[in-house]
C-alpha cells in the first residue's frame, strides 16, 4: 500500500490549496474506496456479504467519534451533509415559531429548514453580512427570541471562513428552548471540535473537504438528547435489524444510527474512516496549528503585496479559509483560472473573493509558490 501511496503523491501535478472546495483525496482513503469498488465489480456481494453490509458503517462511526470526542453510538453515517441535514430538518419539523441562521450560509445549511418552514408555517430569519461576507455574531443573537425553535449555522462560513463560537450559540439557543444544528463541513478535520462540550444538538459534516475522504460519505453527531426523534428519511436500514425485513413494522435503533436508512457507497465510507484516522493519528490540534501556520504565511505575504484580506484574522473567528480581495481591473474568476492553467494551483472563486484553503498535505513552499504566482499574474 505504501508504494501505491507514494506513487500517487508523486504523480500529482496539482497544488491543491482548495480544501474548502474539494480535497485531493487521502491516498489511503482512495485506495480503500477503489479496492472496495473493485471487489463489488468482481463479485457483487461475494466479498462484501450481508454481515459486512450490516456492520459497514461501524469503522466510520468509530473514527468520527474519536475525532469528535463522543461515543460511536452518537454518530451516524450518510452519503452527504445535505442529506443528513434534510433528514434532521424533517425529524424536528418545528411547527410555527422561527428558525435562525445567516444569509452568508452555504445553501444546504438553510434550504432544508426553508422547506419545512414552508410546510409548517415557521419563519426563517437570516442575519445579514457586510461587504466582506462577515456576519456580526450579535446580529444572529438578536434574531433569537422565545419563539425560536432552531438555530442552524455553518461552524465556519464557506465564503469568508468566519468561525462561530459554538458554546455561545448553544447557550443562546438552549436558553429559549431551541436546538442548535451545526453544519461542520467547513470545519471538521480542520478545527478541533468536542461534540459534547460544544453544546450542539447535532453536528453534520461532509467527507470530501477537510476530512479528506472521497465523494459519497458524510457523518453526523446526534446528541443523546435528540436521539429519540423519528428521522425525516427512512428506508430498510432504518429498522434496528436491517435483515429482519418486514414492511408492516419499524423499530428504530436506540442511538444516532437511526438516521442511517439505506445502502450507500461503502467504499467511500471505509475510505473516509481511514482518512479520519489519519487526522486523529496526527492529532487534530497539530493539524489546526499546521493549517494556521500556513494561513499566517499567506496573510502576511498577501498584506506585504498590498492585497486586502476579506476573512477575519483574529484568533477567535479565523479558520484555514482565507479569502483575498483581488484588485480592481482583474477578474477573480480569470485569476483563479490562470493559477490553475499556468501554475497547476487550485484555489476557488467564491463570492468574488479568491478563496485559499490549505490543509495537512500542503507545505510552506507551496504557499510561497502560490504567492509568487499570484504576484506575477497581478503584476505586483
Ligand atoms: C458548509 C457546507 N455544507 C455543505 C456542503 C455540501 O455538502 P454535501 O455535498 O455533502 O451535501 C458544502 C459544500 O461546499 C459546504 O460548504
Amino acid at each position: 500500500m505504501q508504494a501505491f501511496i507514494t506513487h500517487l503523491s508523486k504523480m500529482n501535478k496539482w497544488t491543491n490549496l482548495s480544501y474548502a472546495n474539494v480535497a485531493t483525496t487521502s491516498p489511503k482513503a482512495h485506495l480503500i474506496a477503489s479496492e472496495w469498488a473493485e471487489s463489488l465489480a468482481r463479485g457483487g456481494a461475494a466479498e462484501f456479504d450481508a454481515d459486512a453490509e450490516k456492520e459497514g458503517m461501524m469503522p466510520l462511526r468509530k473514527a468520527a467519534a474519536t475525532l469528535l470526542g463522543c461515543a460511536s453510538s452518537d454518530v451516524c453515517v450518510g452519503s452527504s451533509a445535505s442529506e443528513l441535514l434534510g433528514s434532521l430538518a424533517w425529524a424536528i419539523a418545528p411547527k410555527k415559531g422561527n428558525i435562525v441562521s445567516t444569509r452568508a450560509s452555504f445553501p444546504s445549511t438553510v434550504y432544508p429548514w426553508q422547506r419545512v418552514a414552508d410546510e409548517f408555517g415557521s419563519e426563517i430569519r437570516l442575519a445579514p453580512y457586510d461587504e466582506n461576507y462577515y456576519t456580526n455574531p450579535d446580529d444572529i443573537l438578536s434574531l433569537i427570541d422565545n419563539d425560536t425553535k432552531i438555530v442552524t449555522l455553518s461552524h465556519v462560513e464557506y465564503a469568508c471562513g468566519q468561525r462561530y463560537n459554538l458554546k455561545t450559540f448553544a447557550k443562546a439557543a438552549h436558553d429559549v428552548g431551541a436546538l442548535l444544528i451545526i453544519d461542520a463541513t467547513q470545519s471538521m478535520g480542520m478545527v478541533p471540535i468536542d461534540a459534547q462540550e460544544s453544546g450542539a444538538d447535532a453536528i453534520v459534516s461532509s467527507g470530501y473537504k477537510w476530512l479528506r475522504g472521497t465523494y459519497g460519505a458524510a457523518v453526523g453527531y446526534i446528541s443523546p438528547t435528540i436521539q429519540s426523534l423519528s428521522p425525516g428519511l427512512l428506508g430498510f436500514r432504518s429498522h434496528k435489524d436491517i435483515w429482519d425485513m418486514k414492511a408492516d413494522r419499524l423499530e428504530f435503533p436506540n442511538d444516532a444510527s437511526r438516521f442511517e436508512f439505506t445502502t450507500i457507497h461503502f467504499g467511500a465510507v471505509l475510505g473516509l474512516a481511514s482518512s479520519i484516522e489519519e487526522i486523529t493519528n496526527i492529532g487534530i490540534q497539530k493539524v489546526w496549528e499546521h493549517d494556521i501556520k500556513l494561513t499566517n504565511m499567506l496573510i502576511e505575504g498577501a498584506l506585504e503585496s498590498g492585497l486586502e484580506i476579506a476573512s477575519p484574522t483574529n484568533d477567535d473567528e479565523r479558520s484555514a479559509i482565507v479569502s483575498l480581495k483581488i484588485p480592481t481591473g482583474f477578474d477573480t474568476g480569470e485569476v483563479v483560472k490562470q493559477l490553475q492553467d499556468e501554475y497547476g494551483i487550485l484555489v476557488t472563486n467564491r463570492s468574488g473573493f479568491l478563496r485559499v484553503s490549505p490543509h495537512i498535505d500542503n507545505t510552506p513552499e507551496q504557499i510561497t509558490f502560490f504567492l509568487e504566482s499570484l504576484r506575477t499574474i497581478l503584476n505586483i
